[in-house]
C-alpha cells in the first residue's frame, strides 16, 4: 500500500486518538491543572513509544515536564528536531463555547476544542505521519528527535535551561515546527518570521487599604483611575507607542520583501470578517500586513482591581493591576525594550502611588532566509497533498524556542502551519479544519520521507 492510502485507511483511528489528547485539559497557566499537565506529558510519551521512537523520556522541570524522544536509526541520513507543545491556553470565558472546550466535537468539517489548532492537533499530525512511515517501512526514513514542551503558552521558561544544558543532545540538521497558521484556506504556507514578545505585569498601590469612596474620594489617589490614565498615554494619536526609543532598532522592510508580501493571496475582506469589529485601526502609515507582521506593538491584555461583583459598591481600591505585552520585531532587543518600557511607565506615574513592575516572560523575534534545500522539500510535499505551491509568510505570533534554536545552532527552521487565521486560537470555539488535519498528516509524512534524500 502506498503512503497516502495507508494514511487514508486510518482516518477514524487517528481522529479518535486526537480526541483523547484534546480531552486532557492541560492548561499550563493554572496550578489546578498540574495533574492534567502531567497526564498530557505521559500521553505524549506513550504516543512516541507507539511511533517506535526508542528512547523516550519525561523530563521534570521547575514547572511543567518536557517530553523528549529520539530515533537515530537512519545512519547517513539527516537528523530532524521536531518541536511542539502539549499545553494549551485557559478555556475561559467558558459560556462562549458552543460545545465545551475539553469535549472535542466535529461540526461542519471542523474539529472544535481547546488545543485543536494550537497545538495538540498539529503535534498529532507529526506523530501520525511518523507512525505511518514506521508502519509501512518498518523504520523511519530520517533520524528524528522530538521535543514536546508543556510551557509554551506561559513563556517556555524551563525550556531555556534545558536547551542550555542539553546542546549536544538537541543537535540537528533542521528544526521542524507546526504551530503556526496558513495564510488562508487552501494556501499551504511556510512561516519565515515571527514577532518576539515581552510580557509585563504591574501593580499600582495607592491607599494602604480600600477606602469608602464618599468619605475619602476627592482627596486620595485612585490607583484604577491612575492606571487607566497611564494606558491612555502609552499610544499617541497615530497609534504609535510613546515609549522613547521603542522604534529605534526596528528593521526596515526591503522593497523586494515588501513586494513579495504584497503579492501574497491575502484578502482584507476575509481579515475584516475574522476580526468582526465595526472597523479596524492601527499605526498610521503602514499597511495591515506590515502592522501585523513587521511592526512592534504594545497591547493591554487585562486590567483589574476594585469591585467587580454584582450591584454597586462605593470603594476606592487600594490596588490596581494590569497585564500588558510588547510584540517585537527583528533588531529590537528584548532586554533593552523591557528597560525602556519600565522607565517610561515609572515616569508617567504620579508620586502619589507606588508601582511594582514585573517582566513575566520574554522571547526574541525571529526572521530567517529560506533558501536552504530543505524548503524545496517542504514545498514539494505540501504541493503533493494540498495541490498548490506553498507561500512564504511572516506572522505576528511568537514561538520563543524557534529563535533560541536558530541562534544556538544556526540551523534552518521550517515552520509549516496547518491552522487557519479564523480558527480562534486562544479564544472560545477554537477549531481545526479536518481537511488540514488529514492533509497535514499526508504532507508531513511525505516531507519526512523526502528528507531522506536531502
Ligand atoms: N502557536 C502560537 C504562536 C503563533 C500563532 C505563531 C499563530 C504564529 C501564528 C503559540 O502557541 C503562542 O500562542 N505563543 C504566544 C507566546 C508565548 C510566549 C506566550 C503568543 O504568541 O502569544
Ligand atoms: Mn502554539
Ligand atoms: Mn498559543
Amino acid at each position: 500500500m502506498d503512503l497516502s492510502s495507508h494514511i487514508d485507511s486510518k482516518r477514524d483511528a487517528h481522529l479518535n486518538e486526537l480526541l483523547e489528547f484534546l480531552r486532557i485539559p492541560s492548561v499550563s497557566a493554572k496550578t489546578e491543572h498540574k495533574r492534567d499537565i502531567e497526564r498530557a506529558a505521559r500521553w505524549v510519551a506513550d504516543q512516541l513509544r507507539g511511533v517506535g521512537i526508542g528512547k523516550v523520556e519525561i523530563i521534570p522541570t521547575e514547572m511543567h515536564p518536557l517530553v523528549y524522544g529520539e530515533s537515530l536509526d537512519a545512519p547517513g541520513k539527516p537528523t530532524i528536531l521536531f518541536y511542539g507543545h502539549y499545553d494549551v491556553q485557559p478555556a475561559e470565558p467558558l459560556d462562549l463555547w458552543t460545545s465545551p472546550a475539553f469535549e472535542p466535537t466535529v461540526r461542519d468539517g471542523n474539529l472544535y476544542g481547546r488545543g485543536t489548532a494550537d497545538d495538540k492537533g498539529q503535534v498529532h499530525i507529526h506523530l501520525k505521519a511518523l507512525e505511518s512511515l514506521r508502519q509501512l517501512n518498518g523504520r523511519l526514513p530520517v533520524n528524528v528527535k522530538v521535543l514536546i514542551e508543556g510551557e509554551e503558552e506561559v513563556g517556555s521558561v524551563s525550556l531555556w535551561k534545558f536547551v542550555e544544558q542539553n546542546k549536544k543532545r538537541l543537535e540537528a540538521d533542521a528544526l521542524v515546527v507546526s504551530d503556526t497558521s496558513m495564510l488562508a484556506r487552501g494556501v499551504p504556507s511556510i512561516t519565515y518570521a515571527l514577532r518576539g514578545l515581552n510580557y509585563y505585569q504591574i501593580e499600582i498601590t495607592g491607599p494602604a487599604q480600600d477606602l469608602h469612596s464618599g468619605v475619602f474620594g476627592g482627596a486620595v489617589p485612585n490607583p484604577l483611575t491612575i492606571l487607566c490614565g497611564l494606558f491612555a498615554k502609552l499610544h499617541d494619536k497615530k497609534l504609535r507607542v510613546t515609549v522613547p526609543g521603542f522604534y529605534d532598532d526596528v528593521f526596515k522592510l526591503s522593497s523586494a520583501e515588501r513586494k513579495a508580501l504584497e503579492a501574497l493571496p491575502w484578502k482584507e475582506t476575509e481579515f475584516r470578517k475574522t476580526v468582526g469589529a465595526p472597523g479596524l485601526c492601527g499605526e498610521e502609515g503602514f499597511s495591515i500586513g506590515e502592522r501585523l507582521w513587521c511592526r512592534p506593538t504594545l497591547e493591554l491584555n487585562g486590567i483589574w482591581g476594585g469591585y467587580m461583583g454584582e450591584g454597586a459598591k462605593t470603594v476606592i481600591p487600594s490596588k490596581a493591576y494590569a497585564k500588558f505585552s510588547t510584540r517585537l520585531v527583528p533588531k529590537q532587543d528584548t532586554g533593552k525594550i523591557a528597560r525602556l518600557v519600565e522607565k517610561h511607565v515609572r515616569k508617567l506615574l504620579p508620586k502619589c502611588v507606588t508601582c511594582k513592575f514585573e517582566v513575566l516572560s520574554t522571547g526574541k523575534p525571529w526572521a530567517a532566509s529560506y533558501n536552504h534545500p530543505i524548503f524545496k522539500k517542504a514545498i514539494g510535499a505540501l504541493e503533493k497533498d494540498f495541490g498548490k505551491k506553498a507561500v512564504f509568510i511572516r506572522e505576528g505570533g511568537s514561538i520563543p524556542f524557534v529563535t533560541q534554536m536558530h541562534d544556538t545552532f544556526k540551523i534552518p527552521c521550517v515552520l509549516i502551519g496547518f491552522g487557519l487565521p479564523d480558527e480562534n486560537a486562544h479564544a472560545p470555539d477554537e477549531h481545526l479544519a479536518l481537511e488540514n488535519y488529514f492533509g497535514g498528516i499526508k504532507a508531513i509524512a511525505h516531507f519526512y520521507q523526502d528528507l531522506a534524500a536531502l
